[in-house]
Formats: structure tokens, C-alpha cells, sequence
């Protein structure tokens, strides 16, 4: 097995303290994510699936810069269309009709889309919808789930975060997920005053296992919040457009009100947007805020995806991963479960000593998976759609020679 080397990684990271907060923050900076000989700090380029470091190893990138790079690093379509608009104008004064053309187009591919909304990122739609939710129903509390995660605003971190003040708190109402009894407590408990639901279609915490909904769980919680006049947000911004072209409560089965889509729109060029319903039209001049310029990189995304037929390949190739993946690991004693939808597959070891051993021995050999570092126990392997069987045949190789209980 490989054993990567990265002291040019090392040698940049002495620099970085001098001037960055811990050097480097997320994920993958040491703090969390000890011991620090396993990673490569600093990338130097990236293309397709794979990234090499300033040390010039080479990786499976399993991460996909937390999801943005649906398509793989530098692809030559979207990376064409964005730079064709940059030449004409980029952050005009006035708007754009790349904007027309892609709101056009995501009206017509997602079912319950009248209106599209554009930002920045994905902490303004989900700030978006939120205020939207509040404007339409003239109510203040937002119902969200337990350990999910929507982006950096105050309201948004979970309680006892460094910098926040209870106010921020003080009309978010967390419940647990696949729980309908405590979602109709806390609707009863704060009747006429809960603004919004928002949730992730299916449950991918940082902290803590990714979990499907129950049966019948959406058609459920749809019922309620129409009951009760409640604004239904589904946050898409990290499985849209890797489930289902009409968002992922398509694949799932049910119709919410909005929803925030970012990481994938516009293969990392950076895009957020919300799209939502009729009745919500009048909404938004109020809480309007700055478009931003990335809309020929979405439209060609979103046109590759669905032109290719991405997705349907993507069901399959996760389908092939995770055998290949039972065939290199399934007897191993350390393995506890594979599962995954698409091509969004975590392995779960029997605990947090053997996640991190193996993490760290698979990552000098040449993956890059998320999150074994900040959720005991997981391997997450999110490639990009553009992801092919030999890569999943080399991975099953080198995962089943890094499996280890102890590190090297
Ligand atoms: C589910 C979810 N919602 C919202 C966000 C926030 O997106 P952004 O980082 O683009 O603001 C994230 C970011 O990881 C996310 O995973």
C-alpha cells in the first residue's frame, strides 16, 4: 500500500499559522482532526475526480469540496460557459438574461417551481426562505431538526456555539428527526406562531449518522404543516440534483413549499437559489437580495446532468460501489454497514478508532473521504457523478488494505 509523504503541506501550514486563524479552519484543519501526518494540507490542482497536493501525490476526491463539484474539478463545459459570460460582462450593474434563461429553465424542470430566486450561497437561501416564512404567514418561529445544519448564520449554529447570544435562539424550536409526535407538540405548544418548517430531505448531519425518512414520514409532515398554515422548506443544498432533477422531495415523494438549492447548481462557481411556489411571488421584493453572476456555469450544469442522464447512471454506479465495497470489506470484523443513496455512500466501522485508523491509512494511499473526522465511526465517499467503476474498483482495493483498527 501507498504511504503518502507531505512535507511541502507541512512547510505551507508554518506559514499559515503566521497569518490565518489555526492555519486552516473546517474539517480539516488539525485542531479536529489529529494525528496530522495522515492529510494533505494544501491542494495545488484538481481535475475530474482526483486533486494532487503541493507535495504531488495524487487523490480520489471523495469530498468534492463538500459537495459543490457535482461534475469533477475544472469540467470543460461549465468551466467554458462561465468563462464565455465572464468575457461579455460578469457582476453587471444591471441584470442579466443568463438569469432569465436559467430561472426559464428551472421553472420547467422542477415541479413545484414558479418562481426561481437567486444569491451567493447557501446560507442566503436558507436565510431567504426563512424570511419568506416569516413574511407570509406574519408569524416568528422556525421548526428545525435536530443536528442539521443550514449554514453559518447565528440562528442557523447549533446552540451553545461560541458568539451566539440567546436571542438568536430564542425562535428556533429544535425537534428530533422521523419524529411527527414532537413536530405536533411543538406546533400546538406555539399555536399561531411557528413561521416555518426546514429540513434536509433526508437526514446527513455532521455529527451523526445520515438517516432516510420513515414511511410515509413527508406525506405526514406535509399534512400537518398545511393543516396549521405552516411555510414547508426543504433545504436541498447538498443533495440537490444528486437525487432527482425536480429536487429531492421528487424523490421522495412529496411537495414542499420552497427550496434552497447551492452546492451542486453550478459546479463550484458560486450560486445559491430558491425556488418556491405561486403564492410567495409577492414576497419578494422585501427581502430581495444581490444576484450573483454565475448563471451560465448552473445552466450548463443542470443541462449536462439531465442531457447525460447523470443520475440514472449515478443510482447505478452506487449501486456497483457499495458491491464492490461489501465484497472488499463485507467479512472484515471491523466493518459495521455500507449503505448510501447514489453515489452519497458512508461506511460505518464499529467505532471511531477504527473510522480514524482506517481515514488516515486510506488517505496516504490516495482517498479522500469526508468526515471520518468529526463523526465517530463514518467513512463518507460523496465522488462526483462523473465518477467511473475502475475508480470504485480502486477504491474497494485500497480501503480493503487500509482497514485497520490502528494507525500507522
Ligand atoms: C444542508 C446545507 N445547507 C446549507 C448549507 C450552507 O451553504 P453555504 O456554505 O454555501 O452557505 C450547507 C453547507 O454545507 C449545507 O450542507
Amino acid at each position: 500500500m501507498k504511504t503518502f509523504e507531505y512535507p511541502q503541506s507541512a512547510a505551507w501550514f508554518q506559514r499559515a499559522v503566521q497569518v490565518i486563524p489555526c492555519g486552516i479552519y473546517g474539517h480539516f484543519s488539525p485542531a479536529p482532526c489529529p494525528p496530522v501526518s495522515a492529510y494533505p494540507f494544501f491542494g495545488a490542482r484538481a481535475k475530474g475526480a482526483r486533486f494532487w497536493d503541493v507535495d504531488g501525490n495524487e487523490f480520489i476526491d471523495y469530498m468534492c469540496a463538500y459537495g459543490p463539484m457535482i461534475l469533477g474539478h475544472g469540467n470543460p463545459v461549465v468551466d467554458e460557459a462561465y468563462q464565455a459570460q465572464m468575457r461579455e460582462a460578469d457582476s453587471n450593474s444591471i441584470a442579466s438574461t443568463r438569469m432569465v434563461e436559467l430561472a426559464e429553465y428551472l421553472v420547467d424542470l422542477v415541479p413545484i417551481a414558479d418562481w426561481a430566486f437567486f444569491a451567493k450561497n447557501g446560507a442566503d437561501v436558507t436565510n431567504y426562505a426563512v424570511m419568506i416564512a416569516r413574511a407570509a404567514t406574519g408569524r416568528s418561529k422556525i421548526i428545525g431538526i435536530q443536528g442539521g445544519y443550514h449554514g453559518t448564520s447565528p440562528w442557523m449554529q447549533a446552540p451553545g456555539h461560541h458568539g451566539l447570544i440567546e436571542a438568536d435562539h430564542q425562535h428556533v424550536i429544535r425537534i428530533p428527526w422521523n419524529d411527527l409526535g414532537t413536530l405536533e407538540q411543538a406546533i400546538n405548544r406555539h399555536a399561531n406562531d411557528v413561521a416555518g418548517f426546514i429540513a434536509t430531505p433526508y437526514h446527513h448531519p455532521v455529527f451523526a449518522d445520515s438517516e432516510l425518512p420513515a414511511d410515509g414520514y413527508w406525506s405526514s409532515v406535509e399534512k400537518l404543516l398545511r393543516k396549521h398554515g405552516i411555510v414547508f422548506i426543504i433545504d436541498d443544498v447538498r443533495c440537490g440534483f444528486r437525487l432527482h432533477m425536480g429536487g429531492s422531495c421528487e424523490h421522495f415523494g412529496f411537495k414542499p413549499d420552497l427550496i434552497c438549492f447551492c452546492k451542486a447548481i453550478a459546479n463550484g462557481y458560486p450560486i445559491g437559489i430558491a425556488i418556491y411556489a405561486d403564492h410567495f411571488a409577492d414576497l419578494v421584493e422585501p427581502v430581495s437580495k444581490t444576484a450573483c453572476s454565475a448563471c451560465s456555469a448552473a445552466s450548463a450544469t443542470l443541462k449536462l446532468i439531465a442531457d447525460q442522464n447523470l443520475l440514472r447512471r449515478s443510482e447505478q454506479l452506487g449501486e456497483f460501489f457499495k458491491e464492490k465495497l461489501h465484497e472488499a470489506l463485507g467479512t472484515h470484523s471491523l466493518l459495521r454497514h455500507i449503505r448510501g443513496l447514489g453515489l452519497m455512500i458512508e461506511i460505518e466501522l464499529i467505532n471511531q478508532e477504527a473510522a480514524l485508523a482506517t481515514h488516515h491509512r486510506a488517505s496516504r494511499a490516495g482517498l479522500i473521504t469526508g468526515t471520518g473526522n468529526v463523526r465517530p465511526g463514518i467513512l463518507r465517499l460523496t465522488p462526483p457523478l462523473i465518477f467511473t467503476a475502475e475508480m470504485a474498483e480502486e477504491t474497494a482495493r485500497i480501503l480493503a488494505a487500509a482497514i485497520s483498527i490502528a494507525d500507522d
